[in-house]
Order: structure tokens, then sequence, then C-alpha cells
């Protein structure tokens, strides 16, 4: 699929203030700093589009941008940042869940992953969270380039086993990198399909 136009449409604290649109909608979730907003620069090709920052705690709003006028990429807050005040985290939770909970026009949620790192319990809890609400998402391993080959393939296999010890089928994933653009067109084509699933 081609991106013609990326445009940035609203960053909006609370899931009632996003736009009232039916158009469908891709959501991006994980730790701070795993790099969610780098990824949607990259499928958009728009390298300014979402703001990154190499301090986590950069997205702090749910930051929509219209996709060739046709569907929704969605820029969310990270979770898991232990340098926030509890209150400020609890306040982002709120937010993040109720977006994923009541945001209807979520065609699917893609959850992103650092594959340098273990499995992460927080991770894992996340996944067990919409797994129970039958939200509908598929895991990103991110930050490719940082890794050799064979240690990428290493890390890939052990975070998929571990998936299976706690789910009978796994989750359509995919190995992307922001520095070298991997993954690009394997998740683009995804949402194509999807769209036209709708
Ligand atoms: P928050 O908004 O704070 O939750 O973070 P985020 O998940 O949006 O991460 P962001 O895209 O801001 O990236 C965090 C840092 O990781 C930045 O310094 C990026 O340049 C870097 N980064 C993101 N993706 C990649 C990647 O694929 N490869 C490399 N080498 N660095 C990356
Ligand atoms: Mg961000």
């Amino acid at each position: 699929m081609d991106i013609n136009t990326a445009e940035f449409v609203i960053s909006s604290p609370k899931v009632e203030g996003c736009p009232n649109s039916l158009m469908p909608e891709y959501a991006f979730i994980g730790r701070s700093n795993v790099g969610k907003s780098s990824l949607i620069n990259m499928l958009t090709g728009f390298s300014k589009l979402a703001k990154t920052s190499a301090t986590p705690g950069k997205t702090l709003l749910i930051n929509h941008f219209l996709i060739n006028k046709q569907w929704h990429l969605v820029d969310l807050p990270g979770y898991g940042y232990a340098k926030r005040s509890k209150t400020e985290q609890e306040k982002l939770q709120r937010m993040i869940t109720s977006y994923i909970l009541r945001r209807e026009q979520m065609a699917n949620l893609f959850l992103l992953i650092d594959s340098r790192h273990e499995p992460q319990r927080i991770d894992l809890d996340f996944m067990n969270f919409l797994g129970e609400h039958g939200v509908p998402f598929s895991i990103v391993f991110t930050k490719a380039d940082k890794l050799s080959s064979s240690k990428l393939a290493c890390n890939i296999q052990l975070y998929l086993n571990r998936l299976l010890q706690e789910w009978e089928e796994l989750p359509p994933h995919f190995i992307t990198s922001s520095e070298t653009r991997r993954g690009r067109e394997d998740i683009l084509n995804y949402i194509e399909q999807i769209n036209n699933s709708l």
C-alpha cells in the first residue's frame, strides 16, 4: 500500500475527545521508549509526524493521524515509565484503558516489544488484559537494527515460546526497525488487508 497523505488531526486527553469519525484506526501501544512514535513516522514516511524522544514519556496524549484520507493511525502514551508520579501513571493508564476498551473504530492494536529484552511481566500482563477483553492485537518487535541477526532470531523465538506458555495461539507478529525501515511493507499490507475486510 502506498501512503500518499498523512496529516496530524488532534491530540486528545480523553477518548471522548477523539475524532468523531467512523474510519478504521490502528493504534500503537507499549512501554515508554519502545519506539511507537518512531514506528508511525517510519510507516508513513513522514519523519516528523509523531513526536519522538530519546527520553521516555514523550507522548502524553492520544494522537490521531489521518492516512490517505481514509483511516487513522493512533499514537498512544507508553506505559510502565517508573519515573512518573503514581498519580500521573494512573491517569495515563486510565486514558489508555478507556481508549482501548471504548474506541469501537480501533480495528487493531499493535503492541510494541523491544526485541533486545527478555519477556517482561508488564507486557505479558498487558496482553492478558487484551485477551480477556477480546481486543484484536498483534505484536511488533522493535529496534531490530540494534541486534545481530542471530541474536534477534534467538530473542524472538524465546519470546514466542514464552507466549505459548500462556496462549494457545500466537497473535500475528512483525519484526521492525525504524532505522532501516524493516517491517514497513508487512505492517502496511496487514493494515490494508484489514481495511479491505471491513
Ligand atoms: P514514549 O512516547 O515516550 O512512550 O516513547 P515511544 O515509544 O513513542 O518511543 P520513540 O518513538 O519516541 O523512540 C524512543 C527512542 O528510541 C528514540 O530515541 C528513537 O530514536 C529510538 N528508536 C525508536 N525506534 C528505533 C529503532 O527501530 N531503531 C533504533 N536504533 N532506535 C529506535
Ligand atoms: Mg511516543
